[in-house]
C-alpha cells in the first residue's frame, strides 16, 4: 500500500515548498538572506569541492541541511526504496549486436527485475526495440513493439529477423485511440524510459483495459501535454501541489552521470545567461528576469559578447555602445554561484519528489486494482532513472 507514504511525502513536500518549488534565477541572494540568514550563512560558507561532495551524497546533504530545514531527514528517509530482487536472465550470445553498453546492463538489470509472468509482451515507445529483444530471447514469448518512428521500427524490425526473434514492429502514436488496439488483457505490457504522458498512458490504458501485468521505468516527467502536472491517483488530486514544467524537471537534474564537459558547458551557457540577464536589467532599469530561448552551443564558443548580441537581437533590447562585457559576464559568474548553492539546497528535494511523481503512478494502479510493487532495478550509474513500478491484476 503507497497511500500512507504518498500522503507523508506530499505533506512535508508542501510544507517546505518554499526551499525547491521557485526558480533559482531569479531568486536574489538578499531576499535569502533576510528570510533564512542561517542557511544563507552556511550555503556562502561552502567551498567548491563541499558543495560537489553534497551533491553526490544526498544523505550527507539531508544531514548537513537538517538545522536550517527540519524535514531534511524525514524526506531523505521517505526517498529511499528498497532495490528490486533479480535473476540473471542470460541472453544468448550475439544478442547485444547494435546495442550501447550502458544500455545493454540497463536491459540486463530491468529483465533481471522483472517476475516471469510467461506472457505475451507489449513493448511501449520501443525505439529500436532492445528491450523487446531481450524480454522475447529470454523468456520466449512473442512481443509486439510500438513506436512512433518509421526508421527505428525498420532498423528494429531488420535486427529481429536476422536474430530469428519472435518480434512485431508497429508504427503508431502511443496517445492514439488507434494504438489501443495493441493493448489485451493478456499481457505484460513494459515501458522502460518513455517520458512524461507516454508511460503514464501505458499505465492508464492498462488500467482501463484491467491488463494483467505491466512494468515501467519512468524518465522525463516534464515531458506532458498539459501546461501542468495533472495527478493520476486520487489520493494526488487532494493534495495541495501543484506542479509546472519547471518543478517537473527537478527530478532529472543530478550530476551523477555528468562528465566535466557538461559541467563546464553548464557553467558556460549559465553565466552568460545570467550576466546577459543583469545586463539588460541594467539597461532596462527593470528587476525582472528576462528568459532567453535554447542556444545552439556552437554560439557559446563564440563568447560573451557574441551570446549578448544574439540575446538581444532575440529579445529586442537594444544595447547602447560602451558595454563592459568583461565586467558583466563576471557579473555572470558571480551569479551562477549563488544558483549553484540555490541548486544545492533544491537537490535535498529531488528524489523526494520524483518519489510523489512514482508514488503517485502506484497509487493509481492500486486505486485501479493492481498489486504494486516499486523499486530500483539497478544502480545510478547505469542510469539516474533507475525506478521500476511493476503492477500486477489482482486476481
Ligand atoms: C527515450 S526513448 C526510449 C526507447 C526505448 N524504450 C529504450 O529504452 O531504449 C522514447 C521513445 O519513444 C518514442 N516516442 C515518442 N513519442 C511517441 C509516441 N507518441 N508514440 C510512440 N512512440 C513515441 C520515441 O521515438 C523514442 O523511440
Amino acid at each position: 500500500m503507497f497511500a500512507p507514504v504518498f500522503a507523508q511525502l506530499d505533506a512535508v513536500l508542501a510544507e517546505t515548498r518554499h526551499f525547491w518549488q521557485f526558480m533559482p534565477f531569479s531568486v536574489q541572494p538578499d531576499e535569502w538572506q533576510a528570510q533564512y540568514p542561517a542557511l544563507y550563512q552556511w550555503l556562502n560558507s561552502l567551498s567548491d569541492e563541499q558543495m560537489a561532495e553534497l551533491l553526490d551524497d544526498p544523505q550527507a546533504l539531508a544531514f548537513q541541511l537538517a538545522p536550517y530545514i527540519p524535514q531534511a531527514q524525514q524526506l531523505y528517509r521517505l526517498s529511499q526504496v528498497e532495490g528490486l530482487a533479480r535473476i540473471e536472465r542470460i541472453a544468448p550470445k550475439g544478442l547485444d549486436i547494435g546495442i550501447p553498453g550502458r544500455k545493454w546492463q540497463q536491459l540486463q538489470a530491468f529483465n533481471g527485475a522483472l517476475p516471469a509472468l510467461n506472457l505475451p509482451w507489449l513493448e511501449w515507445c520501443a525505439g529500436k526495440g532492445y528491450l523487446g529483444r531481450v524480454l522475447t530471447a529470454t523468456h520466449q514469448t512473442p512481443v509486439v513493439s510500438l513506436e512512433w518512428q518509421q526508421a527505428l521500427c525498420d532498423s528494429g524490425a531488420a535486427a529481429a529477423e536476422k536474430l530469428k526473434l519472435a518480434m512485431t514492429f508497429v508504427q503508431g502514436d502511443a496517445f492514439s485511440a488507434d494504438s489501443e488496439q495493441y493493448i489485451h488483457a493478456g499481457q505484460h505490457a513494459v515501458a522502460l524510459h518513455a517520458c512524461g504522458d507516454l508511460h503514464v498512458s501505458l499505465l492508464q490504458r492498462v488500467a482501463s483495459k484491467q491488463g494483467q501485468a505491466v512494468s515501467v521505468s519512468p524518465c522525463c516527467y516534464h515531458l506532458i501535454r498539459d501546461k501542468s502536472y495533472q495527478p493520476m491517483s486520487r489520493l494526488a488530486q487532494q493534495s495541495e501541489l501543484a506542479l509546472s514544467k519547471h518543478d517537473l524537471r527537478l527530478p532529472l537534474q543530478e550530476t551523477v552521470t555528468a562528465g566535466n564537459r557538461v559541467k563546464n558547458l553548464r557553467f558556460v551557457e549559465v553565466s552568460f545567461r545570467l550576466g546577459f540577464d543583469s545586463l539588460q536589467k541594467h539597461i532596462q532599469a527593470t528587476d525582472e528576469y528576462m528568459p532567453v530561448p535554447n542556444v545552439q552551443k556552437a554560439l557559446l564558443n563564440d563568447g560573451f559578447e557574441a551570446f549578448c548580441r544574439w540575446a538581444a537581437e532575440k529579445k529586442q533590447v537594444t544595447l547602447p555602445d560602451n558595454i563592459d562585457f568583461a565586467y558583466w559576464q563576471q557579473v555572470g559568474e558571480q551569479r551562477f554561484g549563488w544558483v549553484e548553492k540555490l541548486e544545492l539546497v533544491r537537490q535535498l528535494f529531488r528524489r523526494p519528489l520524483e518519489m510523489w511523481l512514482v508514488y503517485d503512478r502506484a497509487c493509481f494502479m492500486e486505486e485501479s486494482g493492481y498489486q504494486v510493487t516499486v523499486g530500483t532495478f539497478c544502480d545510478k550509474p547505469i542510469t539516474p532513472r533507475n525506478l521500476l513500478i511493476h503492477a500486477e491484476l489482482k486476481q
